[in-house]
């Protein structure tokens, strides 16, 4: 066992400094030592990913390395010999969540004393939690960060074969690596990272500390993705970053994401989205590029988070309602169809319950088709966990009960509006439950089930005629082809 001055444990001191400095791209900088190849010939991994769509597209990456490693993907923990969890930091509900996991899957060491527990991911760059994960979860063998993805190789054999526990979490991001490899869970919808960490400091969150400073990919590496991905048969990309919308300001692009959105536009792959987006720099030439190109989805996730200035203040999102609901109309009337989906926190500290009417006021202002709604969690760290909070657990949990019943009304409505109408769906693949009902997404992302006659394949993108609204979903007919 090594000692624990050989630990390399995340520091929040660390974490909440930014330099001015560029991060290099490097195109060979993720190598598989001598020693760490093939050792996961025979071995079965599991892996489970926790989180928002970075967090994802990491796992993808994971995978690719493991199996570089010769390790073979397995869909049950009880099959592996390493197991890994890769983590989300954003609420505490979520940490529970793998703490709790955590916990219950070491029973598996009674029955495979080989097996191997790591755990990697938002999470491992907490302070506290490696500290509660040394303590109290003394049989996970391996630790790892954000920033370190690309060291997986030599740290998985020095847990594996050196036998010895290892934790390694870098506080700070480094390079842009382009050589990482990646095992794809879609066959016909990817992730694309167009940038990596955060520079906006909301207050309550703590995915700046977590991931680090803005990084931007260059633009050729970016298209040179799409048209790879397009060639292997690819209909969909989403365009990834914490807040897509600074793409290329550490580079000083000229054009920033607009302009990357028309060159990959371009390319012509058939449907491309973005998140997230940032109402503070969402641009006019953004909302043209949208507006121009057919194969721009007309769906933006906007989080708002709050309807009340004060809060959004306090919160420093950098805009006021006022002009989200400017922004929120300019792209309405700009983009024709376009739907919308939003974050929102109840209960951050101190909020009132005029602060919080006003929310509902927007919500009933801009009529979401969708809305992701939180309960404010605390973060250890962020400016927002140091605020004094009056406000009870209870009337939190009934402010969020009230705001979901908004919400899901809009969500229903938006729904009924597309009664009757035909829709183009990129098909995903037959339901489980009914070999001969599809289901996939349509333009505006909504989940479409459909019967239909003829054979369909996933990746076909299909005309469904809608014949029933529920709240959550469409139901529709393919329309038949010639
Ligand atoms: N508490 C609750 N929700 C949060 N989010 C981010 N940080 C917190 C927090 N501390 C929500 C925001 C964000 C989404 C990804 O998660 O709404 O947009
Ligand atoms: Fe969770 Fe945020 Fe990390 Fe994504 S970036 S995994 S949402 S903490």
């Amino acid at each position: 066992m090594k000692v624990h001055e050989d630990w390399m444990k995340p520091s929040l001191k660390e974490a909440q400094k930014r330099t001015d400095q560029q991060a290099a791209i490097e195109k060979s900088l993720f190598n598989i030592p001598f020693e760490a190849r093939n050792i996961g010939c025979g071995r079965k991994y599991f892996l489970r990913t926790y989180g928002c769509q970075a967090n994802e597209r990491d796992g993808e990456t994971i995978a690719g390395i493991l199996e570089e490693l010769g390790f073979e993907q397995c869909h049950t923990p009880e099959e592996a010999d390493f197991i890994l969890l890769n983590t989300c930091a954003v609420r505490k509900n979520a940490e529970d969540k793998v703490l709790g996991e955590l916990g219950s899957l070491k029973r598996l060491r009674k029955t495979n004393p080989d097996l191997l527990f790591g755990m990697c991911g938002c999470m491992a760059q907490e302070e506290e939690i490696v500290d509660t994960i040394i303590k109290k979860y003394p049989h996970v063998d391996l630790v790892f960060g954000t920033h370190n993805i690309h060291r997986l190789p030599i740290l998985l054999y020095q847990a594996m074969m050196a036998r010895e526990k290892t934790i390694e979490v870098y506080s700070k991001e480094g390079e842009v690596i382009e050589n990482l490899p990646v095992k794809r869970f879609g066959t016909h919808k990817a992730w694309v990272n167009i940038m990596y960490g955060c520079d906006k400091f909301c207050t309550y969150c703590i995915v700046p500390y977590t991931r680090g400073k803005e990084r931007s990919r260059t633009v050729e590496d970016i298209l040179d993705e799409v048209r790879e991905l397009k060639a292997e048969g690819f209909k969909e990309v989403t365009l990834l970053g914490q807040n897509v919308n600074s793409y290329g300001k550490d580079l000083q692009l000229v054009g920033g994401f607009a302009g990357l959105l028309e060159e990959v536009a371009k390319i012509g792959i058939p449907r491309i989205r973005f998140t997230t987006s940032h109402p503070w720099d969402f641009t006019d030439e953004m909302i043209d590029v949208i507006a121009r190109y057919d194969n721009i989805m007309p769906f933006i996730h906007l989080p708002v988070q709050s309807g009340s200035n004060e809060i959004l203040k306090i919160m420093g999102r950098r805009y006021t309602v006022e002009q989200y609901r400017t922004l929120f109309d300019k792209i309405v009337s700009k983009i024709p169809g376009v739907g919308f989906s939003t974050d929102i926190i109840v209960g951050f500290p101190n909020e009132t319950d005029e602060q919080f009417q006003k929310t509902l006021e927007l919500v009933d202002y801009c009529q979401f088709d969708n809305a992701f709604t939180f309960i404010y969690s605390p973060r250890a760290g962020t400016p927002a966990a140091a605020m004094a909070d009056n406000v009870s657990l209870e009337v939190k949990q009934d402010r969020l009960n009230e705001l979901m019943e908004h919400t899901n009304r809009y969500a229903r409505l938006k729904n009924e509006a597309y009664a009757g109408r035909v829709v183009k769906v990129l098909v995903d693949g037959p339901s489980k439950k009914n070999e001969r009902v599809y289901s996939g997404y349509t333009e505006t992302n909504k989940l479409v089930n459909f019967t239909a006659d003829q054979l369909i394949q996933p990746g076909d993108i299909v005309e469904v005629q809608i014949t029933d609204v529920k709240t959550w979903s469409l139901d529709g007919e393919a329309i038949k082809s010639e």
